[in-house]
């Protein structure tokens, strides 16, 4: 009992001293103590509170990071860090010498780093519960702090003065120093935001700037869990984030992320009350700058993601390549995207422009990359005349305007406040060979850029440079028709860039078709490996039930379903059109469908519901509005919805609806004479639209708050067996707590949940066009637009 009172006691101590006093300290680690950098033993110094550790930390098999971070909670998270460019080697050892240095030395006892000082000032050191790691001097005056040498992050207490900052690290999970700075500039007064001249310490240009301060000044993060900016005789310039809930209930950390966002994220201590719905995770409750994408914009450099991809705010902020492109390092996607076609022939003789096409792209632009610029034109005329220039890789057309853009492209972006549209230029397929390791083939066409660039005022020269373009051509062929042999089934369709399989290769990677994930009216799913693609699991749809003569049918929306790229989509890798076989190759969801997640026996938090929700309303919406060819879904359902290893919601089997007899889900739900997901206009005659979609993500999303099936014949009784019907009767008698009657989250969240409902009761209105659009629905889910009082009883029985 005497301990724990003291205990407590030298916490609240702690917590409201001056950091400059450390004489309370409870734990020493005296002159002569260490640590050894060791696999498998976590040897670290704990704060008196246990919440913070000092010690190394295992980032590869043979690196250490001589670390500061969170210890009480499972995700790893580093606060502060001594050595991320140079990690430290099994062995390592970090002492408190005798003569008062704090060495990091290699096994061979070469220094990787070192604090404080000689001549004997330490007396000892000490992890506070604050997150701070003092070196203490004879006068109990710290010698040095980790709070004066932040990494990338600040903790509540910590204060960064003028001339200090803080770099993010290279990515999530590699330490070393990235791309973005915080810095407290004493030219100008202000805290900026720079991009960094990668991989030198050089700053680029601030992308963020806050008002005036004044000269000292200092960033406080303090102990209420606000962040400030404080001028030197106190006042307080700007609040940089003030909503965050209590210290005391949650940790706390604000970070410049990779990303170059600086957030401000809490974590709930415990399970109590006190902090009610707050998912046991890090939860970001505010962040600097609000539009990343939209606000680096920077002459040299590649703006907020890599060259040749685009940025866009979807939770944070996502890095994207445009059709036709790929990430040269998917595990680092600010090294940007190349091109997996062949470039454009510059060859005047044969410019291939009936072989090059243009991907759409609303709301998309490349600012600063373009190299000409059309005023006034058409739409029609700009496509042409990049069409006909082989440096044109991009042309942005918006109100009249044509720009130009070649490679690389920087500075991407898609926001609805950019406006035209981006018309990327590539190839059609059929066209061209197989790009990837392809390196003879570029060779081949850089002779001709170069050729034809140097040459084409000479007539003669130009014949003599299609002499040798034949030649070289001709040689190239001649080499490449022994490799085309043996892959002939690697074709690419027109306008994607999927693999054609063979049969045999999809027999072989699903082992004879053994494993099966699943199994629909119109296909089987299995699971399958695909050697060489980083052994990566695959799931393989056998369809079946194909409508006849369908061919050219099933290259066109195959090629339609290429074409989408969302991340709330499952992804389709490739294909087999082979006789009668007709199989879809997607990337494989290791946490299986909504249903099994959402009717299992262990009922998923509120939280992750909603994402989830939320994800496929955004999948969704895509797919109707915001891809080149709109898709209608036609079949959505929890069995339809998969999950990915991070519980992403994706949709899948859009697309297929043309390709298999969907027309005849109708009988098929009508035989069954249940109330599922099927919109009453499939049973009459009338017009299918992408309202059918809305109205079974009404029952969808139904399903997701109450977490049970929309057709349930066992229910309590016999009004609760139609959840539709029932959840407008709650509505109605305003007993809405009745739908997430065992749930506790829910039911401390019933505003949303009466939101929600009401939501679900547009989506499901017999008039499909009285139901809201997907942008309504996920604007309403958002808390963009308020959800206005719902219709009168929706289609209900009365549609049998
Ligand atoms: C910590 O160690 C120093 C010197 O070894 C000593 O003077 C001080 O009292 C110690 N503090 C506590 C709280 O044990
Ligand atoms: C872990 O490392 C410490 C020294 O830092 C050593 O005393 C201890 O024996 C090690 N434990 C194991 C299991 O290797
Ligand atoms: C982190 O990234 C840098 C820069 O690309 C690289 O040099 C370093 O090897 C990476 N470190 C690790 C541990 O992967
Ligand atoms: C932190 O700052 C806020 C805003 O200025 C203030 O209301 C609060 O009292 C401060 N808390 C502490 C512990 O200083
Ligand atoms: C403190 O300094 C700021 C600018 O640095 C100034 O705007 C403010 O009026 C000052 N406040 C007081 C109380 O002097
Ligand atoms: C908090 O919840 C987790 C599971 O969600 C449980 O394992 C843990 O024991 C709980 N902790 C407390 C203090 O209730
Ligand atoms: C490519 O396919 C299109 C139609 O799919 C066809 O019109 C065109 O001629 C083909 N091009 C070549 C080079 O085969
Ligand atoms: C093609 O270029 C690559 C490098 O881009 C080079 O290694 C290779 O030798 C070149 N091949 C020919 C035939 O010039
Ligand atoms: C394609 O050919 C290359 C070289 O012959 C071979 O390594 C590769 O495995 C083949 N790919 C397929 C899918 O057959
Ligand atoms: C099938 O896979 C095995 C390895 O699992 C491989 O050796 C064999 O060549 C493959 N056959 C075909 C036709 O791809």
């Amino acid at each position: 009992m005497a301990f724990e009172h003291q205990y407590h006691l030298l916490f609240f101590f702690l917590v409201l001293l001056p950091l400059s006093t450390v004489a309370q300290t409870y734990k020493n680690f005296s002159l002569g103590s260490f640590l050894i950098a060791q696999e498998d033993n976590n040897s670290f110094w704990a704060s008196p509170s246990g919440d913070f550790a000092f010690g190394f930390q295992q980032i590869e098999k043979d690196g250490f990071l001589l670390a500061i971070w969170f210890n009480k909670i499972p995700e790893r998270t580093i606060v502060w860090l001594a050595n991320g460019e140079n990690l430290a080697p099994t062995g390592s050892k970090i002492e408190l010498t005798s003569d008062g240095w704090f060495l990091l030395n290699d096994p061979s006892g070469n220094k990787i780093w070192s604090a404080g000082s000689s001549g004997g000032g330490t007396s000892y050191a000490a992890m506070l519960d604050t997150g701070n790691f003092v070196l203490v001097g004879k006068d109990s005056q710290p010698l040095w702090q980790s709070f004066d040498q932040p990494s990338d992050t600040i903790l509540p207490g910590q204060v960064l003065n003028q001339l200090s900052g803080i770099v993010s690290r290279y990515l999530e999970t590699n330490y070393s120093r990235g791309r973005f700075q915080l810095v407290l500039s004493s030219d100008d007064g202000t805290l900026d935001l720079y991009t960094r001249d990668f991989p030198l310490d050089s700053l680029n240009s601030p992308y963020w700037t806050s008002q005036v301060v004044g000269s000292e000044f200092s960033l406080v993060f303090n102990q209420s869990g606000y962040i400030f900016l404080q001028a030197k005789n106190g006042s307080i310039i700007q609040i940089i984030s003030s909503d965050a809930p209590s210290t005391h209930d949650f940790y706390q950390r604000a970070i410049l992320e990779y990303d170059g966002v600086f957030r401000h994220y809490v974590y709930p201590k415990t399970n109590g009350s006190s902090t009610g719905t707050w998912q046991k995770a890090w939860s970001s409750v505010s962040f600097i700058p609000s539009n990343i994408c939209m606000k680096i914009t920077e002459q040299t450099g590649s703006g907020a993601c890599g060259f040749n991809s685009y940025c866009t705010l979807d939770e944070g902020k996502s890095c994207y390549c445009p059709s036709g492109y790929s990430f040269i390092d998917p595990g680092d996607v600010m090294k940007g995207c190349k091109q997996d076609f062949d470039s454009q022939s510059c060859d005047e003789s044969s410019l291939e422009t009936d072989l090059f096409d243009f991907y759409e792209m609303e709301n998309t632009d490349w600012p600063l990359s373009d190299y000409e610029h059309f005023e006034p034109v058409s739409e029609d005329w700009c496509r042409q005349v990049c069409l006909g220039d082989c440096f044109c890789a991009v042309a942005i057309y918006r109100n009249g305007n044509c720009w130009k853009k070649k490679l690389p492209l920087s500075n991407g972006r898609l926001d609805p406040t950019v406006g035209g549209k981006a018309l990327i230029k590539t190839r059609k397929a059929n066209s061209t060979k197989n790009s990837k390791g392809d390196t003879e083939g570029n060779n081949h066409s850089k002779l001709i850029v170069v050729g034809s660039v140097l040459l084409s005022s000479s007539v003669l020269l130009n014949l003599l440079l299609m002499v040798i373009t034949f030649l070289v051509s001709y040689r190239f062929s001649n080499r490449n028709s022994k490799v085309s042999q043996i892959n002939q089934s690697s074709q690419f369709m027109a306008g994607m860039y999927l693999k054609s399989f063979t049969y045999e290769e999809l027999r072989n990677a699903t082992n004879g078709f053994k494993e099966e994930l699943g199994r629909g009216a119109f296909s089987i799913v299995y699971e399958g490996v695909l050697l060489g693609l980083n052994d990566n699991l695959i799931a393989v749809k056998k369809l079946n039930n194909m409508i006849k003569e369908s061919e050219e049918e099933f290259r066109t929306e195959v090629s339609a379903i290429s074409r989408t790229n969302h991340r709330n989509l499952v992804k389709l890798l490739g294909f087999c059109n082979e006789g009668e076989h007709r199989l879809l190759v997607y990337e494989f969801m290791s946490k299986g469908s909504l249903a099994s997640f959402l009717f299992g026996t262990i009922r998923p938090s509120w939280y992750q519901r909603m994402q989830i929700a939320l994800e496929t309303a955004r999948g969704l919406l895509y797919l109707h509005e915001e891809c080149s060819t709109q898709i209608i879904h036609c079949d959505i359902k929890p069995q339809n919805v998969l999950l990915d290893e991070s519980c992403t919601a994706k949709i899948s089997d859009f697309g297929l609806a043309k390709l298999l007899k969907i027309d005849q889900i109708g009988t098929n739900t009508a035989i069954r004479g249940t109330k599922g997901y099927v919109a009453p206009e499939w049973f009459r005659n009338m017009p299918i639209t992408v309202k059918v979609d809305v109205y079974s993500y009404g029952v969808l999303l139904l399903e997701i708050i109450c977490c049970r099936r929309s057709f349930d014949v066992k229910a309590e009784n016999e009004n609760q067996m139609v959840l539709v019907d029932w959840a407008y009767d709650c509505f109605q008698d305003r007993k809405l707590n009745l739908l997430v009657r065992d749930d506790k989250e829910a039911l401390d969240d019933m505003k949303r949940v009466e939101k929600y409902v009401m939501v679900v009761l547009w989506c499901v209105h017999e008039d499909p066009s009285m139901r809201p659009t997907m942008k309504k629905v996920l604007q309403m889910l958002e808390g963009s637009v308020d959800v206005p009082n719902p219709p009168f009883l929706p289609s209900s029985t009365s549609s049998l």
